[in-house]
C-alpha cells in the first residue's frame, strides 16, 4: 500500500481551521477534519474531496479525545501532522466575567490542546516523527476583556515549549503560530467602527487572510523545514512589535 501521509486539523468546520484543512489537501496529506460542529465539519470534507473526511470529537473530552486516536490507530496506524487550531472566545472585563467562562475557554483552548498532544505523542514517538502545531493567539501578549483568552493562550505557548523538549529526541517538532486580526466569521461580525479601529493600529493597516495562517502551517510541516521546534511564529502583520509611531 502506498503510504499516506496524515494530517489532523481540529476546528476545521470554521474560519482558519478550514483554510488550514485546504491547504495540507492540496500539499498531498490526507486531511482529517476534526470539531464539534458535524454539519459545517461534513459539508467542508465534502468540498476537499476524497483525500478529506471528517471526525466528530469535542477536544476537551478526553473519552472523545481517546475514541478519536483510537479510530485513527485502527484506520491509519499514524500520524504525521497535528494541527491544534479549535479555539473560542468569552470576552469580558475581569470584574464581570463569570467564572465558568474563564473555565471554558481554558478547557477548550489549554486543556482540549493538551489532551490532543498527549494522544499524538503517544502515535508518534514510536514513529521517530511528527509536527505539532499550535494555534495560540498574538492575544497571549495581552488584550484588555481577555484574561481568561489571554492565559490559555499564554499557556499554550509554554506547552509548546515543554514538548518540544520532551519530544525532540523522536524527531518530533511542536512549534506555535501566533495570528493576529485576521478576517474570518468572527472579526466580522465586529462593529464596523471597531474593526476600522484595529485595522488602524496594524502596522501593515491591513487585516490577514486564513490563507496566510495556513500558509505558516505549510511551512513548518514542510519536510524542507527541519531544527525548528519550541518556537512561536507571530502572523500577525507586525502588531505584536509592540509601540512604534
Ligand atoms: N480569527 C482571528 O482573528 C484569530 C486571531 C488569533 C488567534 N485565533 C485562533 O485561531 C483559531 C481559529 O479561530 P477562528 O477565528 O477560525 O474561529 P472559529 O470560531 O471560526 O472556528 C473555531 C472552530 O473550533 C470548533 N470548536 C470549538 N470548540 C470545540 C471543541 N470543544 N472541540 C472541537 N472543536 C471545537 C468550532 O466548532 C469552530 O469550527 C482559534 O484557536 C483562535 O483562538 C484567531
Amino acid at each position: 500500500m502506498k503510504y499516506l501521509k496524515i494530517a489532523l486539523v481540529t476546528g476545521a468546520a470554521n474560519g482558519i481551521g478550514k483554510a488550514i484543512a485546504r491547504r495540507l489537501t492540496t500539499e498531498n496529506y490526507t486531511t482529517i477534519l476534526v470539531d464539534i460542529d458535524r454539519e459545517n465539519g461534513e459539508k467542508m470534507a465534502a468540498t476537499l474531496g476524497e483525500r478529506a473526511l471528517f471526525m466528530e470529537c469535542n477536544i476537551c473530552d478526553e473519552k472523545s479525545v481517546e475514541a478519536l486516536f483510537a479510530r485513527i490507530k485502527n484506520e491509519y496506524s499514524r500520524i504525521d501532522v497535528l494541527v491544534n487550531n479549535a479555539g473560542i472566545i468569552r470576552d469580558n472585563m475581569i470584574w464581570r466575567m463569570p467564572a465558568e467562562e474563564f473555565d471554558s475557554v481554558i478547557d477548550i483552548n489549554l486543556k482540549g490542546t493538551w489532551l490532543m498532544c498527549k494522544q499524538a505523542a503517544i502515535m508518534m514517538r514510536p514513529l521517530n516523527s511528527g509536527r505539532i502545531i499550535n494555534i495560540s493567539s498574538r492575544a497571549w501578549l495581552g488584550n484588555r476583556g481577555q484574561s481568561n483568552y489571554a492565559a490559555s493562550k499564554a499557556g499554550v505557548i509554554g506547552l509548546t515549549r515543554v514538548l518540544a523538549l520532551e519530544l525532540g529526541a523522536n524527531g518530533i517538532f511542536v512549534n506555535a503560530i501566533a495570528p493576529g486580526l485576521i478576517d474570518t466569521p468572527l472579526t466580522q461580525k465586529l462593529p464596523a467602527d471597531v474593526r476600522e479601529k484595529l485595522i488602524d493600529a496594524q502596522p501593515t493597516k491591513t487585516m490577514g487572510k486564513p490563507e496566510d495562517i495556513a500558509q505558516a502551517v505549510a511551512f513548518l510541516c514542510d519536510e524542507r523545514t527541519q531544527f525548528i521546534t519550541g518556537q512561536t511564529l507571530y502572523v500577525d502583520g507586525g502588531k505584536s512589535i509592540g509601540a512604534g509611531l
